[in-house]
């Protein structure tokens, strides 16, 4: 696949067909993203592939913690507040969604299931963990970011749909114990990968972006 189509057609994927995904193709995707720059090529990433039973019992244990009232405790808190110029991009997106789906992502009800979905690897055969040393500076944040998007890019470049997932990472100390990862690390993103389900109304919504020229300066 063209890189450029590639980039421009790659969308979050909300709903998967049952198919599992070969560990061959997984592993293949997961080669092409370690291709990725970082800072003094210090390859600050760490890969968890979650599938079958240990997906499910993650996930089963991800919803009894919402249920019981758990207070997220992601690694890399949630912002509390945005600049008004991004806030104007999350508005839209949401009134976007609202009128896709009827669903209002700023209603605590609507957040609650949306988090359910999100706990459920939106039904995906398989769930990906990316995690690195929490003591790592920024840069490496920035390096993990740019590993993240080339695993989707490499995954919709073979056919396969991505979502990444910050609320995936809600329950950060829960997580890490569950698939034994040690407590020093921290958890980045979580990523639901499978064979999209291009029919399903979920996967219908393609999200817009801003006019280049609003964001591009030029100096000579
Ligand atoms: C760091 C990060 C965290 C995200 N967290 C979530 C999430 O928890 N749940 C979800 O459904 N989508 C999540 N998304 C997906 C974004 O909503 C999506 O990328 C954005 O709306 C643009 O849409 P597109 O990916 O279809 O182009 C996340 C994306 C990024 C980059």
């Amino acid at each position: 696949m063209d890189a450029v189509i590639c980039i421009k057609n790659r969308m979050s994927i909300r709903a998967f067909t049952d198919k599992p995904v070969p560990k061959k193709l997984l592993t293949e995707i997961i080669d092409t993203a370690k291709w990725s720059p970082s800072y003094k090529n210090s390859q600050p990433w760490e890969v968890m592939v979650l599938s079958g039973k240990k997906k499910e019992a993650l996930s089963n244990m991800l919803l009894d913690l919402q249920e019981q009232g758990e207070q997220p405790k992601p690694d890399l808190p949630a912002p509390e507040s945005w600049p008004p110029r991004e806030q104007d991009q999350i508005d839209h997106l949401y009134a976007s969604r609202k009128e896709a789906t009827g669903l209002d992502l700023n209603d605590p009800k609507i957040i609650v299931a949306a988090k359910k979905a999100n706990f459920k690897f939106y039904k995906a055969p398989h769930g990906i963990f990316l995690y690195q040393e929490a003591s790592l500076s920024s840069w490496s944040l920035f390096d993990l970011g740019l590993f993240a998007q080339s695993l989707m890019l490499a995954a919709h470049a073979k056919g396969l749909g991505t979502v990444p997932q910050a609320f995936l990472t809600d329950y950060a100390p829960q997580i890490k114990k569950f698939l034994h990862i040690p407590e020093s690390k921290r958890l980045v993103l979580g990523i639901s990968i499978g064979y999209p389900d291009l029919q399903s109304p979920a996967n219908q919504l393609r999200t817009e972006r801003m006019a280049t020229e609003d964001f591009v300066s030029w100096q000579e």
